[in-house]
């Protein structure tokens, strides 16, 4: 039945295709056709237009058959690529060709004919009349099939590159290989792939050791949520932006919901992202695999320390004692400035540096746990090949653990990770060991982006003298472009282009584009500290205008007791978030005492000032709701980082031109490790009289359940009129107060009364228009669970968005 019906189907769509003229069927390519590198008009494009497959350029006179994103349109090298056929083996610019052979084979040939990339697909296994065709369908998929053949003869989708689109499974056979730097498409050394005890890993394999860093190895899986059982590997991410693992791994991105065009990337810096196309057709990213890029195994060399700072991104520097092995290139790691303990044999001579919130992943000679400081230096210094030992706190059984390392592997430093690493060094030299300094003696990573040139020779058996003549010139005019090119690039941005993370222009991503101001410039831009746009309880708000970026807003932070450091880690989180609810900051100042943060201008204020001059309607209010539901979901779970955001509240969330909600002020949030959830360190109550959880004031551990508690106020605030902090009558009735505010609602909404009846009792009376009924019924229902008083019976936020999202589609 299954089969026929598809036979049917199959017959159709051909005939259908075969009725039209030739020059409409631009999606499919018949048997015996080709494509040719000579004829720039040799693209197939899916029937909708979003994807297009052809020859794409990868550097000098260099080209993939790739698939690409081509909606909205695209050219150069501008184009956001999903899939490539010969990734690590370019083509040349002239007389290659893609060819559908007429025994179903498709074929890639370079200029000497050579075979670079096939198919290798045989219908004969299947059909005897030999009808097929290749076709890119609207999902990306490139598809070769036979009428006759039930299966595809072969599909790009099982085929992929660094890139999964929604609906794309990857399997037990299927692995997401990073290109090797931004702009360079040949293979690189972070893989996405099932493990062998089923768990979807990411893996740095380099050329000298390779390293799972992702989920987290210092846990077992099951910490972590995955599960080992499930031998299906399958991973799939849907077009609402839903992602599923057969491992457990389950994520919604931040923007759930329809959208046109989505991507999950393993990126050339070893995190994997989701990406949405926004309205003015760049990139978000919506979720990410890691939240810290230095936890990534791999991007500096033995013995050298990664580090991350929003304004130089990551940088790799040696350890004290050490320099680098090779001045140019960092992947080469550091070498020791003293010699080797292992001939002295001797105690005496050794001692330890430490290295505050540093770690060197792995390469552990041993695990003793409950152990003393001097003990662990005790056993590091005895054996001759322990180069240095990690110490650190476990909180679950409330003692020290000790790790000597053989080896300086993956170092990264991070004011979260709560260790430190003990170096070995000679005794003698100690004091004269500094702690590592940023400069000459910390090179920027990623590598240079290096031009992709054709290596193979072929060109000059193929070409005849003068030819080759032209093509030396040509080569050498494009490397002077290049180089002209790089300066000038470089010039316009006016920082290395590495510090952008490596990420293109088109990608609007955390921790980029973030500006170290100076206090002077932000003085003058606001012309002294002048306009006061807003006060919060960390700093003052004004409004200034930048040169390079227009209109901002600045908060000039209250008196600072952090130190510098400690401010910029916070800084560093903060500029880590990146969602389109939340507010987007552009950079920061510490000078002296002065500590600011810029972020952008919202022309619509707060939604505070907007509710009390009665102008949004309802349907404003209710994207509002979801909007900043999704904002603090994101802080909440999506980054992984578990920031709480602690006072919520309508002066917190501005409004954009669209009045689109975009949370603010998380820089009061705290940042929170995962181990530390139970027992917080939070002893100052923050947040607001009206909008506090009653955790609060019983002193009760404070959990990202406080959020949610005030975001319930603020949807009962906005959905009544009622006022939370100040008491005020409307109606002859008291709406004041949080607590009276809802326990109002609640008898509002008795037994026995029409649902009609008390919503429109307890709706807001000035906002005119109409209204969902269903909409405000599900706004109430959600309001009343998370002001629940047990924190426990509060939903999460991301459980919010779902509830409100939930009632969306089912309208459709
Ligand atoms: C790509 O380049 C073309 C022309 O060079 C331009 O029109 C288009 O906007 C660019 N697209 C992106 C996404 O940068
Ligand atoms: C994986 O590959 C094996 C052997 O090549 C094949 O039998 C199996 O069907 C493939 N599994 C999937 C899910 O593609
Ligand atoms: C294994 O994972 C697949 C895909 O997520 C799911 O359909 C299946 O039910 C799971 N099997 C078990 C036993 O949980
Ligand atoms: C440093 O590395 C570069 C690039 O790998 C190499 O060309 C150079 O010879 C190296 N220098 C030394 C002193 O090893
Ligand atoms: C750690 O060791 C000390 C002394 O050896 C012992 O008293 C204590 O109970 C140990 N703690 C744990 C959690 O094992
Ligand atoms: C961090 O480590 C210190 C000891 O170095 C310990 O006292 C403290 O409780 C730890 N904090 C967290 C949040 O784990
Ligand atoms: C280490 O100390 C020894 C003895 O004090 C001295 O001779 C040597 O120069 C020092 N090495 C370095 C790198 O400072
Ligand atoms: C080389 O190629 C050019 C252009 O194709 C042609 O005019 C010329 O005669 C060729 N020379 C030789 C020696 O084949
Ligand atoms: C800012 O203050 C300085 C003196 O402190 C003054 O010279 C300058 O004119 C002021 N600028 C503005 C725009 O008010
Ligand atoms: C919202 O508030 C801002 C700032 O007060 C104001 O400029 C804007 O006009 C208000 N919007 C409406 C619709 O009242
Ligand atoms: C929280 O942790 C600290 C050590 O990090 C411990 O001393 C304290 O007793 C813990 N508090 C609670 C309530 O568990």
């Amino acid at each position: 039945m299954r089969n026929s019906s598809f036979l049917l189907v199959l017959i159709l769509s051909i005939l259908h295709l075969s009725s039209q003229p030739s020059s409409a069927t631009h999606d499919t390519l018949s048997r015996g056709d080709s494509l040719s590198i000579d004829n720039p008009d040799d693209i197939l494009i899916s029937k909708s237009g979003v994807f297009s497959a052809g020859f794409y350029p990868v550097g000098k006179n260099a080209y993939c058959f790739a698939i690409w994103f081509s909606h909205p349109p695209c050219s150069g090298q501008n184009c956001t690529v999903v899939w490539v056929a010969n990734r690590d083996e370019p083509i040349n610019g002239r007389y290659s060709k893609l060819s559908l052979k007429k025994n179903g084979n498709l074929v890639l040939t370079d200029a000497s004919q050579a075979v670079v990339w096939a198919t290798e697909s045989d219908p004969l296994s299947c059909s005897k009349t030999l009808f097929f065709q290749l076709q890119l369908l609207d999902s990306g998929n490139l598809v070769l099939r036979d009428r006759e053949c039930n299966v595809p003869l072969w599909q790009s989708f099982h085929y992929p590159t660094d890139v999964l689109l929604p609906g794309q499974k990857l399997t037990r056979n299927t692995t997401l290989v990073s290109s090797r730097s931004n702009g360079n498409f040949f293979s690189g050394y972070y893989k996405l792939y099932f493990d062998n005890d089923n768990v979807l890993r990411l893996l740095f394999d380099g050329p000298l050791y390779s390293s799972v860093y992702w989920p987290d190895p210092a846990h077992v899986s099951w910490e972590v949520g995955r599960t080992t059982y499930n031998d299906s590997r399958v991973a799939v991410l849907d077009s609402l932006g839903s992602f599923t693992s057969s491992d457990d791994l389950k994520f919604l991105t931040s923007d759930f919901g329809q959208k046109t065009q989505r991507m999950l990337k393993a990126d050339h810096d070893g995190n994997i992202r989701v990406y949405s196309r926004e309205k003015d057709g760049k990139w978000a990213v919506t979720w990410q695999g890691l939240s810290e890029s230095c936890t990534v195994h791999g991007i500096c060399g033995p013995k050298s320390v990664c580090s991350y700072s929003p304004s130089e991104g990551r940088s790799c520097s040696c350890p004290p004692g050490y320099v680098w092995s090779n001045d140019t290139d960092w992947t080469q790691g550091c070498a020791p400035r003293f010699e080797s303990f292992c001939n002295k044999g001797a105690h005496a001579h050794v001692d330890f540096l430490r290295l505050p919130h540093h770690d060197y992943y792995g390469y552990d000679r041993a695990y003793i746990q409950n152990t003393t400081l001097a003990w662990c230096k005790e056993k590091c210094a005895d054996l001759c090949d322990c180069k240095g030992f990690q110490y650190k706190f476990n909180g679950n059984r409330g003692s020290f653990d000790c790790y000597p390392k053989i080896r300086l592997q993956n170092g990264y430093f991070s004011f979260s990770f709560n260790g430190s690493i003990y170096l070995k060094l000679p005794k003698a030299n100690l004091s004269s060991y500094q702690r590592p300094t940023k400069g000459s003696n910390s090179l920027s990573c990623p590598p240079k982006v290096q031009e992709v040139f054709l290596k193979r020779t072929y060109l000059e058996s193929h070409m005849n003298s003068t030819l080759s003549i032209l093509f030396t010139v040509a080569m050498v005019l494009a490397g002077v472009e290049i180089v002209v090119v790089f300066l000038t690039w470089s010039f316009l941005i006016g920082t290395d282009p590495d510090k952008l993370g490596g990420y293109a222009k088109g990608y609007h991503l955390a921790g980029t584009g973030f500006t170290r101001f100076t206090y002077a410039e932000l003085k003058k831009a606001t012309e002294n500290f002048s306009k006061q746009i807003g006060r919060g309880s960390g700093g003052i708000v004004y409004k200034g205008v930048l040169s390079d970026h227009g209109e901002a807003a600045v908060k000039l932070l209250n008196e600072a007791n952090q130190g510098e450091d400690e401010f910029l880690a916070e800084v560093r989180t903060i500029g880590n978030l990146n969602h389109i609810n939340l507010i987007t900051m552009w950079g920061y100042c510490v000078e002296g005492r002065h500590r600011l943060l810029v972020y952008e201008f919202m022309n619509h204020g707060s939604l505070a000032e907007n509710l009390s001059s009665d102008q949004l309607d309802w349907k404003k209010r209710y994207e509002i709701a979801v909007g900043s539901a999704k904002g603090l979901a994101y802080l909440h779970e999506e980054c992984l980082e578990w920031v709480l955001h602690c006072d919520v509240k309508p002066q917190n969330i501005l409004l954009n031109s669209d009045y689109q909600p975009k949370v603010a002020d998380f820089g009061l949030s705290k940042l929170l490790n995962r181990d530390s959830f139970k027992n917080t360190s939070f002893s100052r109550i923050r947040g607001t009289r009206g909008y506090m959880a009653p955790e609060w004031v019983y002193n009760m551990p404070i959990t990202f359940k406080v959020d949610v508690y005030s975001y319930g106020i603020v949807l009962l605030e906005m959905l009544t009129g009622g006022n939370p902090v100040a008491s005020h009558a409307i109606d002859g009735e008291v709406k004041g107060g949080n607590k009276r505010l809802t326990t109002w609602v609640r008898e509002k909404m008795k037994p026995g009364v029409a649902m009609e009846t008390w919503i429109r009792e307890i709706m807001d009376p000035t906002v005119k228009g109409p209204y969902d009924i269903k909409k405000m019924e599900v706004l109430v229902a959600v309001a009343l669970q998370c002001v629940e008083e047990d924190r426990d019976a509060r939903p999460t936020m991301s459980q919010v968005v779902e509830m409100l999202l939930r009632h969306e589609s089912e309208n459709l």
